[in-house]
């Protein structure tokens, strides 16, 4: 598929097909996220990957699912085949940023202009979003409110941040976010020429 198809094709899809997805192509997903560039290439991002239906079942229950149920949204993180969890380590950013050659020439940490570990993982998501789309596949987005109850169920260290969950899949007919209604921003409003 073309860059621009691929590009254009990607939605944030809340509804699959019961049509499993083959474990090699999530492996295939995730090895090209793993290009995704970070700062000082400390490759600060990490994704896990769930599969097991109890514990996609309990993911769901922490994005609060039924909420979408009872708005008229499907139960799209529950019944997608996969769910990617992507995850940050602003500590691993810290930890290489004290390396020599990142050092000021003070020795002191830089003071990071914007926390460049978020730019990172979102830079390696959007590869998986695309990703999907390339493998004939959607994927989707669900915030989760209670991240200290995501990494008790994940085992996931103190210094690691989970994002959210990603539902991978077949893509089904699903409702479209009331959010689209907005509309895209028109040029003017999104690219600025020789300054804001
Ligand atoms: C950081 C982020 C958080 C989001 N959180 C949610 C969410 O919690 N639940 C949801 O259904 N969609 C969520 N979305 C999806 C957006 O609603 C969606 O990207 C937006 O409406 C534009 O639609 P599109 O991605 O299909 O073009 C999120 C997207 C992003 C980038």
């Amino acid at each position: 598929m073309e860059f621009k198809d691929v590009v254009l094709k990607r939605r944030m899809v809340r509804n699959f097909t019961t049509a499993p997805v083959a474990p090699e192509v999530i492996d295939r997903m995730l090895d090209l996220a793993r290009h995704a560039p970070s700062a000082g290439f400390t490759q600060g991002q990490s994704f896990i990957v769930v599969t097991r239906p109890d514990l996609k079942r309990a993911i769901a229950e922490l994005c609060g699912e039924a909420g979408y149920v009872e708005g008229g949204f499907h139960p799209f993180i529950s019944s997608a085949p996969a769910l990617i969890i992507p995850c940050t380590s602003e500590m691993a950013y810290h930890r290489r940023y004290q390396e020599p050659d990142k050092l000021q020439e003070d020795g002191t940490e830089i003071i990071w202009p914007v926390p460049y570990w978020y730019m990172d993982i979102g830079c390696a998501v959007m590869i998986v979003l695309l990703a999907a789309v390339d493998e004939g596949l959607a994927a989707g987005f669900a915030g989760v409110p209670d991240l200290a109850a995501l990494r008790a169920l994940l085992q996931i260290p103190d210094d690691v941040t989970p994002l959210g969950v990603i539902p991978v899949g077949h893509r089904a007919p699903d409702r479209p976010s009331p959010s689209l209604k907005r509309g895209r921003k028109a040029d003017g409003e999104f690219i600025h020429h020789e300054g804001w």
